[in-house]
C-alpha cells in the first residue's frame, strides 16, 4: 500500500489517498483540538495512541458484526481504511448525562440516562456542529430515512459490545460520537474511535479518562489514554 497525495487535514487526522482507488491511509496527528478548534495543542504520543487504539476497537466492533471501514495498520500512526462517502450526521449516545447535554438540559452530570439517548448532529465546524433531527436531515439531503435508521441501529450495536468491553476493564462508557458512510452501497462505520472521541470515567472513581481531561485543562491527557488501553489488554511500545 503506497501513500499518495493529501486528501484531506482534519483538526487531528490527516487524510491521503493511495495507490488502491478505493483505499484511503488516514495519518493520526498529535494535534488536539476542542471548543470547535479554539482550543488546540500538540500532546507527544497521541498520535501514536489513538491509531492503535483505534485499531484495537474497530477491530473488536468489526468482529462483533459491524461493519468498519478499517482495514489494517499501515505504521505506528496511519492505518489503512476503505474510501467512503462520508455521510455529514454525527450521531452520539448517551449513557450518563455529561457535557452538552448538561449544559443544554441543566441535568446534573453523571446521572444515568435509561434508555441511553441517541442524538444527531451536523458535521460543519462552521457552524458549530448544531444539532439536527430524522427530519432536517431528510429535507436537506444529508441523509436518507433508511440510512438514518441503521446508523441508529449500528450506534446502539456498538454501545452493546463497547459498554461491556470497558466496563470489563473498570470503566463508564458514559458517552460518544460516531461517523458513518458508504461503500459499496453499505453503511460502515467511519472516523475513529479512541478517547478523543467519547467519554470514559473509572467505574469507581469516576475520575475522567478521556479528552475532557484536556478540555477542562485536567492534565495527563495521553497518561489517562494509555491507561483506558492498558485496561483494555494495549500495548503502545
Ligand atoms: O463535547 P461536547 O460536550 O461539546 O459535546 P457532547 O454533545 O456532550 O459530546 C458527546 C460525545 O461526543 C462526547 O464524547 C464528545 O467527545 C463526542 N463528540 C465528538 O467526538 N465530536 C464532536 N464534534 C462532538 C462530540
Amino acid at each position: 500500500m503506497q501513500k499518495r497525495d493529501l486528501l484531506y487535514a482534519g483538526k487531528a487526522k490527516s487524510v491521503y489517498l493511495s495507490d488502491d482507488p478505493q483505499r484511503l491511509v488516514l495519518h493520526f496527528r498529535d494535534d488536539t483540538s476542542a471548543f470547535d478548534g479554539k482550543k488546540k495543542e500538540a500532546l507527544e504520543r497521541k498520535g501514536m495512541v489513538n491509531n492503535k487504539f483505534n485499531a484495537f476497537i474497530m477491530e473488536k466492533l468489526q468482529a462483533a458484526g459491524i461493519p468498519t471501514h478499517f482495514e489494517q495498520l499501515l505504521s505506528d500512526t496511519e492505518c489503512v481504511v476503505k474510501k467512503m462517502e462520508m455521510i455529514p450526521v454525527e450521531c452520539v449516545v448517551r449513557n450518563l448525562a455529561a457535557g452538552g447535554l448538561v449544559r443544554r438540559l441543566g441535568v446534573e452530570e453523571g446521572i444515568e440516562l435509561a434508555p441511553p439517548t441517541f442524538e444527531l448532529f451536523l458535521k460543519n465546524d462552521e457552524k458549530g456542529d448544531p444539532m439536527i433531527n430524522e427530519s432536517l436531515a431528510e429535507t436537506f439531503g444529508w441523509a436518507t430515512p433508511a440510512q438514518l435508521s441503521t446508523m441508529k441501529s449500528l450506534t446502539f450495536q456498538v454501545n452493546d459490545v463497547l459498554k461491556q468491553l470497558f466496563l470489563d476493564g473498570g470503566m463508564l462508557l458514559v458517552d460518544y460520537k460516531l461517523e458513518f458512510g458508504v461503500f459499496e452501497g453499505e453503511i460502515v462505520l467511519g472516523d475513529e474511535f479512541s478517547p478523543d472521541g467519547c467519554r470514559l470515567w473509572d467505574a469507581e472513581t469516576r475520575e475522567k479518562l478521556d479528552k475532557d481531561r484536556f478540555r477542562q485543562g485536567l492534565g495527563g491527557v495521553i497518561e489517562a489514554y494509555e491507561e483506558v488501553g492498558r485496561r483494555l489488554g494495549m500495548t503502545f511500545d
